[in-house]
């Protein structure tokens, strides 16, 4: 039956005909763009209908009829890996199980000896559940292909475009999408959080559909496909071991990871770490001894394995590591904010190698935490703790002090799908001493129109207001990896620092044929080369652009512009220590966030407003998990929570008010001296209120509560213990 207004239904059939009906993965596992015979997951789309409006577009879809034969779903990884459960990708010749990889870091046997040796071993079994990046915007994109010039652009919510445009080059070149035809551009966008890193299903389709009609063609996800169908986060199983001596040195860390990544692996890691940075997990604690390993699954889920707002794995292993040192303090009755600073890598340590492979650059540990303390009042709410507990009032004070690992990255060790993570600036200086300078990474919302405009302006002495900032367009910006995992102001920022450096190298040969002199006579000022010793002979930087095009130097090249490629000597490691208050009601078992303090360092820092936003925005990132969120699967594999009444998101009455302050240890690498800080909050909140809130609980014996820690949750454990009637 025709539809007014229907211009193509396109199937997984259709798609195939092009070999376009599965696609990679940015971790080299392959996808489905649209199905052919199996589906392998509640809500995954099976057709698309390209209509003239969304509302003919939707008629059309309920006209389409799909005969569905049940199949034995597998929703739990423990049991996806049993061997006689049903094998899920039956696409994959030869594949005779569910497992996806094994991965493994440090040395197991000096961690198996400092375990044997131990006086106290502490072991718990921490689930971090699988929750979607909620962005206020969905994905979406218009994809426009202009038959007569052969060229493609498209419009898509994407954190990365010139992977995007690279990624598209390769898998559709075959049909004549050739990469100097394609141009991706992601305009202002509501939110990416990792979310908008992968390519989906309905980017493709808009894209085929536009070169099979030759008109543009829009895809934008409602909220519901948005929650059920593109990709999750976390949903790691982790078994965390630590021990130490009697007198509380840690000696060794083992975990044991069991990944449930839905029926693809559909991460945006870097291709060598296939659990991202989760080998931070030592965290801040100087540990001799550590070992992990991960084995990651198949089940009828969407693709798992979105880094939301964390260094593609960090949130898990902070979470892993803050939880078991508080297991451990409990274990040997000691305060927890003691028993870390016992154990915290001291400050003369840095550059420190930790066990598992990472140096980290900078840090204080004592100092953040001290101020923490001392901010909230630590040793009054220990005795205020004390007093109520006598009076059967539950009250927890939790803590989190946690490293963070950002900024990738060296391209010696971190690429995606081959492409090397360095990021870019070209800044060009026009004659009347304005300038613009364009960027490989896409802000979300981060603000980089201002940050990095002040970077500039503070290295060349031109006003922000007078430098122009764009990202996002790849038929005008140096190429770059795009931003996600706070690696923005590591990589790009320090870009512009280095490409502001070329143009003023170039200004001073400029400067010496102003003013006579040979450069070396020269000093710099911000915003001015003047003699040395004669300050009154000099020449603004303004001078010096306009004479780079009316009266430049013979011999020199006109102009004044600089691209830099910045390729990070190391990562930067960003690090907090948050502490937690919260109140339990014993009837109801409502959970109240009292106070939560959180002091971050993220070495220096360019603007300390849109830090403050970026640590707000985080922390109610992390309050989320820890008190709200969680995808839910039933055994058959259906969602139980797939829209935002049953799925909770903190709003403003849930926000606690944040109290925030900060250290300042500079990267000794970063020409800013400056870390990341975006996901901080994000990975350092959901410990520090899910120890809060067992500290309130932990006189009655509990050790250890999965997040979200709900009233429901406490109340059955309070019903547990007997703590209620
Ligand atoms: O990659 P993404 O932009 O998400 O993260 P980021 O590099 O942590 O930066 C987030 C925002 O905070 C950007 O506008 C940065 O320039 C700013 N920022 C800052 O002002 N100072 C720092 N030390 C770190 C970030």
């Amino acid at each position: 039956m025709a539809i007014p207004g229907v211009h193509a239904v396109i199937t997984g059939d259709v798609l195939k005909q092009y070999n376009l009906h599965w696609m990679p993965t940015l971790m080299s596992d392959t996808q489905m763009v649209l199905p052919t015979d199996t589906v392998m997951y509640q809500s995954q789309e099976v057709a698309a209908v390209i209509a003239d409006d969304r509302y003919i577009a939707a008629d059309a879809v309920e006209a389409v009829e799909v005969e569905y034969e049940p199949m034995q779903a597998v929703v739990d990884p423990f049991k996806s890996m049993q061997s006689d459960a049903p094998v899920l990708r039956t696409d994959k010749e030869g594949k005779t199980d569910n497992h996806i990889w094994h991965w493994e870091t440090g040395d197991k046997d000096s961690t198996e000896k400092a375990f044997q040796n131990a006086d106290v071993v502490v072991k718990e079994n921490v689930y971090l559940p699988r929750i979607h990046v909620a962005s206020i915007e969905t994905c979406g994109c218009v994809a426009s292909f202009e038959p007569a010039e052969g060229k493609l652009t498209v419009y898509m919510t994407t954190q990365a475009p010139h992977a995007i445009r690279t990624v598209v080059a390769l898998v559709a070149g075959h049909v004549g999408l050739s990469e100097e035809k394609i141009r991706i551009i992601s305009p202002d966008i509501g939110g990416g959080f990792g979310g908008k890193v992968p390519v989906y299903p309905g980017y493709v389709i808009a894209i085929a559909a536009s070169v099979v009609i030759g008109k543009p063609v829009k895809w934008v996800e409602d909220r519901s496909e948005n929650l059920q169908a593109d990709s999750f986060a976390r949903d790691y199983h982790m078994s965390v071991e630590l021990a130490s001596s009697s007198s509380g040195k840690m000696e060794a860390l083992r975990i044991k990871t069991v990944a449930d990544h839905g029926y693809t692996d559909a991460a945006a890691n870097p291709s060598k770490y296939p659990a991202g940075m989760f080998s931070i997990c030592t965290g801040s604690y100087d540990i001799k001894n550590a070992f992990t390993e991960m084995d990651a699954y198949y089940t009828n889920k969407p693709p798992g394995g979105v880094a939301y707002r964390c260094s593609f794995r960090v949130t898990e292993a902070i979470h892993a590591i803050e939880r078991i040192v508080d297991v451990l303090a409990q274990k040997l009755d000691r305060d927890p904010a003691d028993l870390r600073m016992q154990n915290f890598i001291q400050p003369e340590a840095f550059p420190y190698q930790s066990a598992l492979g990472w140096e980290y650059d900078s840090g204080d540990y004592p100092r953040a935490l001290k101020l923490a303390m001392d901010t909230i009042g630590y040793d009054d709410l220990r005795k205020e703790q004390a007093e109520k507990r006598a009076k059967g009032e539950l009250m927890g004070i939790g803590l989190s002090t946690f490293t963070e690992v950002v900024g990738a990255g060296p391209s010696k060790d971190f690429d995606i799908l081959g492409i090397k993570m360095f990021d870019s600036c070209e800044l060009r200086i026009h004659p009347t001493g304005k300038a613009i300078a364009r960027f490989g990474t896409k802000s979300q919302g981060q603000g980089h129109e201002t940050t990095y405009a002040q970077i500039l302006a503070e290295e060349l002495g031109i006003p922000a207001a007078h430098i122009q900032i764009e990202e996002g367009d790849t038929d005008t910006a140096p190429y770059g990896l795009g931003t996600y995992a706070s690696r923005s102001t590591p990589t790009a920022g320090a870009a512009a620092a280095k490409a502001a450096h070329k143009v003023r190298d170039k200004a001073r040969k400029i400067a010496a044929h102003l003013l006579e002199v040979s450069e070396e006579d020269l000093e710099w000022e911000v915003g001015k080369f003047y003699v040395k010793g004669s300050p009154e002979q000099s020449k603004t930087i303004q001078d010096i652009a306009f004479a780079a095009y009316t009266n430049h130097p013979q011999g020199l090249e006109a102009g004044l512009e600089a691209t830099h490629y910045y390729d990070p000597p190391n990562l930067t490691f960003p690090f907090g220590s948050y502490i937690c208050v919260v109140d339990i009601d014993p009837k109801t078992a409502e959970i109240k966030v009292r106070r939560f303090v959180a002091i971050d360092d993220c070495g220096n820092i360019i603007n300390p407003m849109i830090v403050e936003g970026q640590i707000h925005g985080g922390l109610t990132q992390g309050l989320a998990p820890a008190m709200y969120e969680e995808l839910i699967y039933d055994e058959d594999g259906n969602i139980l929570n797939g829209n935002f009444m049953d799925y909770l998101l903190p709003t403003a009455v849930e926000t606690p008010n944040w109290e925030t302050d900060r250290t300042v240890t500079p990267s000794p690498h970063h020409p800013l001296g400056a870390k990341g800080v975006a996901e901080s909050p994000t990975v350092g909140a959901p410990p520090a209120i899910a120890n809060a809130v067992v500290d309130a609980l932990s006189h009655l014996g509990v050790e250890n509560m999965d997040i979200p820690i709900t009233p429901y949750k406490v109340w059955q454990v309070l019903k547990e213990k007997g703590a209620v009637a």
